[in-house]
């Protein structure tokens, strides 16, 4: 099944909804995104409230998947920097593909749809993201032309006793 992929779609209540469904059931299946599962809709909801606040205020960009039947399948976001010397590059995050859909191509499109998002805005020159090691995460975002630039050791507490790396990666656009 293909995607349809839409940058700053309208932000109705059923896309609200459609994200809150989406980030609530990826974390439940093990995903990295901000997150330890299990979670409920009601936990993650703040989460996402304040990064549709960003989108409304025009400093982040929504990227969007949905199904053939328009359900939200696959979301990413990309903000921009607010320090004065870091405005050439976007951050990318809560990049993920619904759990019945993994291993499909669909994060790599994503991914594409995200990079032509940050293409389309003027001076943009990279794309930045933080990934929980440990996951294989490094590998996906290779796949799509990302370079792992920095590691930070321990950085990430998912549980008392296990704490993961916060990996940078970095995909430059010129
Ligand atoms: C990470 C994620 C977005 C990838 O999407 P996907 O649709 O499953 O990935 P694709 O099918 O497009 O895979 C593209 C490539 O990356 C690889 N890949 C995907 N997920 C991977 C993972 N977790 N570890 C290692 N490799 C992975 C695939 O094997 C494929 O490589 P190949 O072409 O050599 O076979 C998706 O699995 C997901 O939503 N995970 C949960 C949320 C999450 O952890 N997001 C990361 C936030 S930093």
């Amino acid at each position: 099944m293909s995607l349809t992929f839409t940058v700053d779609p309208v932000l109705d209540p059923s896309l609200r909804e459609g994200l809150l469904q989406l980030w609530t059931d990826v974390t439940n299946a093990g995903g990295a995104v901000g997150f330890v599962a299990p979670v409920t809709p009601d936990d993650v909801r703040p989460a996402l409230d304040a990064q549709l606040a960003a989108v409304a205020g025009g400093g982040t960009r929504l990227v969007v998947g949905r199904d053939r039947d328009g359900a939200v399948a696959a979301t990413a976001f990309l903000a921009r920097n607010t320090h004065r010397l870091q405005l050439h590059w976007l951050w990318a995050s809560t990049v993920m593909v619904h759990p019945r859909l993994q291993g499909e191509g669909h994060g790599r499109e994503l991914m594409a749809a995200t990079e032509a998002a940050a293409r389309s805005l003027d001076g943009i020159d990279a794309i930045r993201l933080g990934c929980r090691g440990g996951l294989g995460l490094e590998r996906f975002y290779a796949s799509c032309g990302y370079k792992e630039v920095g590691r930070v050791p321990g950085a990430i507490r998912v549980a008392p006793g296990d704490d993961r790396d916060d990996v940078t990666m970095l995909l430059p656009l010129h």
